[in-house]
């Protein structure tokens, strides 16, 4: 069908439902999942006490309904920075202000095992989104409130993670040291591998550097918990390895977060910090 929207440069149409999304205020809550595969957000959704589909559009399936209460959405961002970026470009203007990422990675230890979940403290930007938008210098630093409510979550949930920094690649292929076709590979995915792990970095994925840059900019607040289904060292490749824990923490950080930012509300912050918690009780 063919369709006007406003302009060239803001694709939304007159009741401001996003050209990618196919989302309008008023469609999704404040907090919204992102998992890159649309088939992923049914899954997630069924873990809710009520759900709704709310719009369909090439990658980008969204849900919204409540999690213990919670008013929660999820949209698929399909694989990568570019798509990413489209989706919380799209979801701030409708309403959004916290994204969760919950996706899948590859470790790069023994220690985090197939099957375990990272939980990032920032990711290093090795996308190619981002730096168009800031200097590569910019952080890309998950929100210290989605991290400490996702550490709780784990640790509720009794699910095994380990915490720390991740490395968002804009190839799942050479730009995570797999050969290409043909076994093409030039030296600095050789050494990729090697080099991220001196540097400490746990973990490798596709999207968070994105979010969470594009989060510091617009002072949103972004997290990202993933289920390890490749280890690197141990050459391990397990499909859903990990996916219904990694889904279990990402509902249930959106319900801590509810919880805090209700006390939050309350005692009239705008940061939580944990003796909040004890106030008034
Ligand atoms: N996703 C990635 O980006 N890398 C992996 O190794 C597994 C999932």
């Amino acid at each position: 069908m063919v369709k006007k929207l406003l302009s060239a440069a803001r694709p939304e149409d007159r009741a401001h439902v996003q050209y990618h999304i196919s989302c309008g205020p008023g469609d999704v809550a404040r907090y919204v999942l992102l998992p890159g595969d649309p088939d992923r957000v049914q899954k997630i959704a069924s873990q809710w006490s009520s759900r709704r589909k709310v719009a369909q559009h090439r990658e980008f399936i969204t849900y919204t309904g409540k999690f213990k209460g919670s008013p929660v959405s999820c949209t698929s961002t399909g694989i990568g920075g570019p798509a990413a970026a489209i989706v919380v470009e799209e979801l701030l203007r409708v309403g959004a202000d916290t994204f969760i990422r919950v996706g899948t990675t590859g470790a790069l230890s023994k220690g985090t095992r197939v099957g375990d979940v990272v939980i990032s403290t920032g990711s290093v930007r090795l996308d190619g989104t981002s730096s168009q938008y800031v200097w590569t210098g910019y952080p890309a630093m998950a929100n210290y409130e989605v991290v400490a409510a996702m550490v709780q979550a784990a640790e509720s949930l009794g699910v095994r993670y380990t915490l720390g920094v991740t490395a968002s690649t804009d190839s799942f292929y050479t730009g995570q040291g797999r050969p290409g076709f043909r076994d093409y590979m030039q030296h600095q995915s050789e050494v990729i591998i090697d080099d991220a792990k001196r540097a400490g970095i746990v973990n490798f994925e596709m999207e968070s550097a994105t979010i969470f840059t594009l989060a510091g900019l617009y002072h949103a607040r972004a997290g990202c918990v993933c289920a390890v289904i490749a280890n690197r060292e141990t050459d391990e490749f397990v499909k859903e390895a990990g996916v219904s824990e990694a889904i279990s923490v990402a509902n249930t950080t959106v319900s801590i977060l509810n919880e805090w930012d209700n006390l939050k509300e309350a005692n009239g912050k705008r940061n939580f910090y944990p003796s909040l918690l004890f106030k008034n009780r």
